[in-house]
């Protein structure tokens, strides 16, 4: 019994010495060396080559390293009856909101202002407005959005969420649906994204939405690249619509360099950091939902391949 790893950004010396320990039997192997094929029962994967996960006549299961699936299910030779199995909290809601946090203070706080002026060695001081005067978004309100839009309120700012489906979470105002998207952007000085990335998710931060968000507003991305349209943003920002944006995933990753948010003065890049899965927070999940499957018990995580998560 094989379990094939494959992922560019984890460690496979931390992953092998967890299976050793769980599953002393079970054969470890990095891609491309996979051995036989058909021993190969289990797939840890981030970002699998498209096709690759084809190749394995006796696959059980696909258990993707983070919360979000779309690279797995872009694949257009991924195998249609073998689940796959997402992370569910495994450590990361609560770096996200961490992240999610640290950029709605950068801008209430008046931060790349105060950058900028540095750079000018000048002393001026910005208007300071109360957290209570700057209404946060949160788009996506899942395990991940929950936790952020928690703890975004929970530092004093009105904070609302939009989702697909119903929810209810105290404290916070839920707009839900195409409907009450540009009323939930409307009311919004930050947006955050959280969504998953799914066809009607892609796109979503684009031109359209932009115009919904008061003048002066910034972006907070930390989903995924396709949920923004990079154009828009940059024409919004640069057009004085919205004041800036910190983003943190990109259509292609690592960023190119002549990319032009990396040189914009009103967006701030980071290298898809706001959340590393940790192999202590993520083995728990991953041996559990092994050890069930033996059993023949349903796993945690599995996506539902329509929804897209
Ligand atoms: C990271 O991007 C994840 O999906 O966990």
């Amino acid at each position: 019994m094989t379990l094939l790893f494959c992922s560019d950004s984890d460690s496979p010396d931390a992953w092998r010495a967890v299976f050793a320990e769980a599953f002393p039997r079970m054969s470890f192997r990095i891609w491309p060396d996979c051995g036989p094929p058909e021993e190969v029962r289990f797939a840890l994967v981030w970002r699998p080559p498209p096709g690759m996960l084809s190749r394995f006549p006796n696959l059980e299961a696909i258990l993707v390293l983070g919360a979000g699936v779309d690279s797995v299910l872009d694949d257009p030779m991924l195998p249609a009856a073998v689940p796959v199995l997402r992370l569910v909290e495994a450590g990361l809601p609560g770096p996200m909101s961490e992240y999610a946090l640290a950029a709605v203070l950068h801008f209430q706080r008046s931060m790349p202002a105060y950058a900028s002026r540095q750079r000018e060695a000048r002393w001026l001081r910005e208007p300071w407005q109360p957290a209570s005067q700057w209404p946060v978004g949160v788009m996506g309100l899942g395990v991940i959005g929950g936790v952020v839009a928690r703890r975004v309120a929970a530092a004093g700012y009105p904070v609302a969420g939009w989702a697909r489906s119903p929810k209810e979470l105290r404290g916070i105002e839920v707009f839900r649906g195409d409907d009450q998207f540009g009323d939930f952007l409307g009311r919004s000085r930050v947006v955050v994204n959280v969504l998953p990335l799914t066809p009607s998710t892609r796109n979503i931060l684009d031109a359209g939405a932009f115009a919904h968000m008061p003048r002066g507003a910034y972006v907070v991305n930390i989903g995924r690249g396709e949920h923004v349209a990079d154009d828009d943003l940059v024409a919004a920002i640069d057009a004085g619509h919205l004041a800036g944006a910190m983003l943190d995933v990109f259509r292609q990753e690592p960023l190119p360099p002549a990319h032009a948010f990396w040189r914009h003065p009103k967006i701030t890049v980071t290298p898809h950091a706001a959340a590393p899965t940790v192999v202590a927070d993520a083995a728990g999940q991953v041996i559990e939902n092994i050890r069930r499957m033996e059993r023949g018990e349903a796993p945690m995580g599995i996506v539902d391949r329509a929804k897209g998560y």
